[in-house]
């Protein structure tokens, strides 16, 4: 059997319980947490004086974002070559439809922010170029061949992009949150549980994943 046909069947045997797969759980953690290091760090940065740390905090603000824009990109090739799990969200009326929707505009704000990081990295033209992880090398976007109106009309624009894109996320954190928060202590459905990482003998767990401690 092919490896992508393995794979599928490995993923879909949790999708098809209601869960995410183990990648789908991790790609959801570790772009939550760079997510929400990079609306901190950027506020703060924008906060510093002039200076050392200001410019040190640019240059890891920009280059965990560029990683962003590669995970999304990695995440969202994973969402079309597997399934969705059905859940208890998953029923017809309003909420089904603003989680899907947000949903979609977080994988649109995935793709914003980082771009507009970046042209506006590209715009000032900075001295050394950006890495991801310090070692894939990427380019500046090629507007240093503008002329400095035109440069100065990028920045503005791609800085008003990326403080819409900041607006955007800082409101829907809080709902996305807010609803999951709901879902596991006034629902008590299986929403939350469905992108936890799995603990080996929680009691929900499918049999054959589930934990049995050797006995003698
Ligand atoms: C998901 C990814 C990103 C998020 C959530 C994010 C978030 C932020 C936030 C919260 C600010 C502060 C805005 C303000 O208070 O004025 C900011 C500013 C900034 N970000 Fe990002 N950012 C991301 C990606 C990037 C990338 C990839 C780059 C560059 C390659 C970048 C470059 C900048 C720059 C240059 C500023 C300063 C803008 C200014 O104040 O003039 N960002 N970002
Ligand atoms: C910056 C923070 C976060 C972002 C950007 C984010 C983004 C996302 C995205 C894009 C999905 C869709 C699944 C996918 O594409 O893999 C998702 C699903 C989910 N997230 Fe988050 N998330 C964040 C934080 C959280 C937190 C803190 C919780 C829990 C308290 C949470 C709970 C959930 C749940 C339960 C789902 C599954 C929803 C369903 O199956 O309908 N998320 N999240």
């Amino acid at each position: 059997m092919r490896l992508h046909r393995l794979i599928r069947q490995w993923a879909v045997s949790y999708t098809e319980e209601g869960k995410y797969s183990p990648i789908g759980v991790w790609f959801h953690w570790i772009m939550a947490g760079l997510v929400l290091f990079q609306l901190g760090s950027g506020w703060l940065m924008a906060r510093y004086p002039v200076g050392g740390s200001k410019l040190a905090t640019y240059e890891l603000h920009s280059e965990l974002g560029l990683s962003i824009l590669l995970l999304a990109l990695l995440r969202f090739a994973w969402r079309l070559f597997i399934p969705d799990p059905i859940n208890d969200a998953d029923k017809p009326g309003w909420q089904s439809v603003v989680a899907h929707a947000t949903v979609i505009v977080f994988y649109m704000l995935f793709a914003l922010l980082p771009l507009s990081g970046w042209a506006m990295w590209s715009a000032i033209q900075p001295v050394e170029p950006l890495r991801i992880a310090g070692i894939v090398e990427i380019p500046p976007m090629p507007f240093h061949t503008l002329s400095p109106e035109w440069k100065y009309e990028v920045l503005r624009w791609a800085r008003s992009l990326h403080v819409w894109g900041v607006i955007g996320l800082a409101l829907l954190v809080p709902m996305h949150v807010g609803a999951a928060l709901k879902h596991h202590f006034w629902d008590r459905d299986d929403v939350v549980r469905g992108i936890l990482p799995e603990i080996p003998d929680d009691e929900t767990a499918p049999d054959h994943r589930r934990y049995t401690p050797r006995v003698g």
